[in-house]
């Protein structure tokens, strides 16, 4: 009989497991309490959704929509895809429930997997994790730079020296701004027509600002020389943009303007922002997060017009960027519990059982091994002390308890047995 292969995982898509799902819960630990702290609530919405939900709300001709998208036929013949980012579901959420009139301002944010069918490598997977969060009701420009203060806080605090990180924010004002810069892209890329890939010319007609954000190295060579958006916005807009920037300057938040900086998202308007990283393993993919303003979105879904804002950060390029091993994450074992025969075994596992629902974290050596093998594992597990349970201590009522790292050894009776493990582990 042939061989059976092991079964693989989808490609692009990943196990986590111990000890490097250690190093997930301390950075999705972080990003909850400085979430919490800025007063954002948790928002969970499906992974699938009806289609076009993002062909409207991310736009029909991003590269995300029209090329990344896991797509399928549901049994009842109804289009569904498997989210590709967040903000679309919180903003079907929020309109779907008239949140504007439970409160004027909402703060969500949401932590889970994102799926896109990309070309997978190194920070980039096709099943991926977010980190994100959305604020309706506020257009004014200071939460735009609480929000991006707010990032490099929360990647301050997820151990990233603030040095490493490049802020990029840019404006890509309202959408009739856009309709003169729109012309004016067309006319640029039309001179260079012969030049362009066949995906790049379908959209000089539609949407040639998407253009901006192909990934053919030719065409991004062209691009380099396309007129910028900031030279066609109006006077509001600019303003507006000032203001954001001197309210960073206030937060002492070091941004760039990048005036190439587009995003590959359809809904922005006014600030948009990203936030890289010039170290760890990333690579080129070093872009932790993105963002911006989609003042249109909320109406557009068929809500009332409602100022909002937001971003998305990847877990696993986060992760990527902290330079300490998976290992150093890991909780420590407390205490290893090793008994010498079924006899002890017996009396140990109702001590482990009150020991553990007392908060303290407990192994148990259930096989019948002898007491070099259970030390050398409690040894291996980083165990901080262990209690070693034979027919002596169970005939004295005195067990020993050893402190691993010292080697010192305390003799204590089963009264006081957690006492002094609290003692000990102090
Ligand atoms: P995005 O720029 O498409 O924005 O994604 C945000 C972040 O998700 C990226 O900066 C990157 O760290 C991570 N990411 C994206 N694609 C992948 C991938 N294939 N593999 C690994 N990581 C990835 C959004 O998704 C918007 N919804 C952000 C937003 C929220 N804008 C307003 N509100």
């Amino acid at each position: 009989m042939a061989e059976e292969q092991p079964p693989a995982t989808v490609k692009g898509m990943n196990d986590i497991l111990p000890p490097e799902v250690s190093k997930w819960h301390f950075v999705e630990e972080k990003a909850r309490s400085v979430l919490e702290a800025f007063a954002y609530r948790e928002l969970r919405t499906p992974i699938l959704e009806y289609t076009p939900l993002f062909v409207r709300g991310v736009g029909e001709e991003t590269e995300v929509v029209e090329k990344q998208m896991y797509t399928f036929e549901d049994r009842d013949g109804s289009s569904v895809s498997m989210r590709p980012e967040g903000t679309a579901p919180a903003v079907r959420a929020f309109v779907g429930r008239s949140q504007w009139n439970r409160e004027p301002v909402t703060r969500w944010y949401y932590l889970g997997p994102m799926f896109r069918h990309e070309r997978a490598q190194r920070g980039r997977l096709r099943q991926f994790h977010q980190i994100g969060a959305e604020v309706f009701g506020i257009a004014s420009p200071s939460i735009d730079a609480e929000m991006i203060a707010m990032l490099v806080g929360m990647l301050r605090e997820m151990g990233l020296p603030p040095d490493s990180l490049e802020v990029a924010i840019n404006s890509l004002g309202e959408p009739e701004e856009r309709v003169a810069y729109r012309e004016a892209l067309r006319a640029f890329f039309s001179g260079h027509v012969a030049a362009l890939d066949e995906d790049s010319r379908r959209r000089l007609e539609k949407n040639p600002m998407r253009i901006l954000d192909s990934k053919n190295p030719e065409v991004q060579e062209i691009c380099k020389s396309a007129p910028l958006l900031a030279d066609t916005l109006g006077e509001t807009s600019r303003q507006r943009f000032v203001e954001v920037r001197a309210e960073l300057d206030a937060l002492g938040i070091k941004s760039e303007v990048d005036p190439r900086l587009v995003r590959g998202l359809d809904y922005y308007t006014a600030t948009i922002f990203e936030i890289k990283a010039k170290i760890g393993q990333l690579g080129s993919q070093n872009t932790l997060c993105g963002g911006g303003r989609y003042d249109r979105l909320v109406q557009s879904l068929g809500g009332p017009a409602v100022p909002a804002l937001g971003f998305g950060m990847g877990i696993e390029r986060v992760l990527l960027a902290i330079a300490d091993p998976d290992e150093s994450y890991e909780p420590t074992l407390s205490l290893f519990v090793a008994p010498m025969d079924a006899r002890a075994r017996r009396w140990a596992l109702p001590v482990a059982q009150r020991l553990r629902l007392g908060g303290i974290r407990v192994e148990l050596e259930h096989r019948e091994v002898g007491l070099k093998a259970q030390l050398k594992r409690a040894d291996k597990l980083k165990a901080r002390l262990a209690l070693i349970v034979g027919e002596n201590e169970l005939q004295s009522g005195r067990f020993a308890l050893k402190d691993l790292a010292s080697g010192q050894q305390h003799e204590v009776s089963e009264a006081d047995l957690e006492l002094r493990i609290h003692q000990l582990l102090d």
